[in-house]
C-alpha cells in the first residue's frame, strides 16, 4: 500500500517517510542524547550493536547478487565500504571493536558489572539481547523476500522489496550513528574512526536512494520498494528495544 495512495516518481520521500516513523523517535535516541553512558553501557551497546550489523553486511552481499545487472553498483560500493575498501584491516567491523577495546580500557568509572562485561574474551560474556535477536530473526524476511500469497497478490517484485529494506537501513543508519557518536563524548571516543559513519552512513543513503530510483524507473515498482521499506523500519524498532535493553541492563540504580 503505498503512502496515502500517492504513487511517487522520485524516491526522496523516503527520507521524510523514515524520519517520521515511529522508530526515529525510539526512547533510545533520546537516552543517547540526553545522558551520558558508562564504560559497561557503551560495550554492551557495541557489542549488540555488532551483533546486527554483522548479520547486515553479509545480507548486503547476498543482496548484491540479488539484484538486476545494472542495480548491483549501487550495492556493491556499500559492500566494499563494509570490508575496507580492498584494506580488510580497515572493515568496519575492526573499527567497531577497536572501539570496544579502546572503551574497555578507557581509565574512569568501575563497579562489579564492569568486570561482567570486560573479563578477558568480555564480547562472549554480553548478552545479545531480545530485541536485537528478534531484529536478527525478522529483517531476513526483507532482505531475502520470498514472494507469499499477498505479495503475489499485490504483484510485488523481490528485487525491490530487498532494496526498501536497504534504503530503510541506510537512511536509519545515518540517525544511529549520530545519536551514537554523543554518547561517546565524555570517553574522548567521538572522533575515532569507526563515527566515520556519519559520513559514510550518508553516502549508503543516497546510494540506497539512487536503487530505489532505479526501481521506480525502470520496474515501475515503488509499491514493493516502500513494502520492504516499511516493514524494515517497523523491524528497526526491535532492534532499537534490544539497544536500549543493553544500555538498561547496565544502568547505575
Ligand atoms: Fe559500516
Ligand atoms: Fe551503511
Amino acid at each position: 500500500m503505498l503512502l496515502n495512495e500517492v504513487v511517487h516518481e522520485s524516491a526522496e520521500y523516503l527520507k521524510e517517510l523514515a524520519l517520521s516513523h515511529e522508530c526515529a523517535s525510539h526512547p533510545l535516541f533520546v537516552r543517547l542524547k540526553n545522558r551520558p553512558l558508562s564504560k559497561q553501557q557503551a560495550v554492551a551497546l557495541l557489542v549488540n550493536y555488532d551483533a546486527h550489523a554483522s548479520l547486515l553486511r553479509r545480507l548486503l552481499l547476498t543482496a548484491a547478487a540479488f539484484m538486476p545487472e545494472p542495480a548491483v553498483g549501487f550495492v556493491i560500493e556499500n559492500v566494499r565500504n563494509e570490508y575496507g575498501n580492498g584494506d580488510y584491516g580497515a572493515c568496519h567491523q575492526g573499527l567497531l571493536r577497536d572501539l570496544i577495546a579502546k572503551v574497555s580500557s578507557e581509565k574512569k568509572t568501575d563497579s562489579k558489572a564492569t568486570q561482567e562485561v570486560l573479563e578477558p574474551g568480555f564480547s562472549a560474556s554480553v548478552r545479545i539481547f531480545s530485541g536485537v535477536r528478534k531484529y536478527i530473526t525478522k529483517v531476513v524476511t526483507y532482505y531475502k523476500p520470498k514472494l507469499d500469497r499477498n505479495c503475489k497478490k499485490h504483484g510485488y517484485f523481490a528485487p525491490a522489496i530487498t532494496a526498501g529494506a536497504i534504503t530503510a537501513t541506510e537512511i536509519m543508519a545515518l540517525e544511529e550513528f549520530k545519536a551514537m557518536q554523543k554518547g561517546f563524548i565524555d570517553f574522548g571516543l567521538a572522533e575515532h574512526p569507526w563515527f566515520d559513519h556519519v559520513n559514510v552512513e550518508c553516502e549508503h543513503s543516497e546510494e540506497s536512494l539512487a536503487l530505489a530510483q532505479y526501481f521506480f524507473d525502470e520496474y515501475n515498482a515503488s509499491a514493493s520498494v516502500e513494502f520492504g521499506f516499511q516493514k524494515t523500519l517497523a523491524i528497526n524498532v526491535h532492534l532499537y528495544d534490544g539497544l536500549l535493553e543493553a544500555i538498561n541492563r547496565y544502568e547505575d540504580k
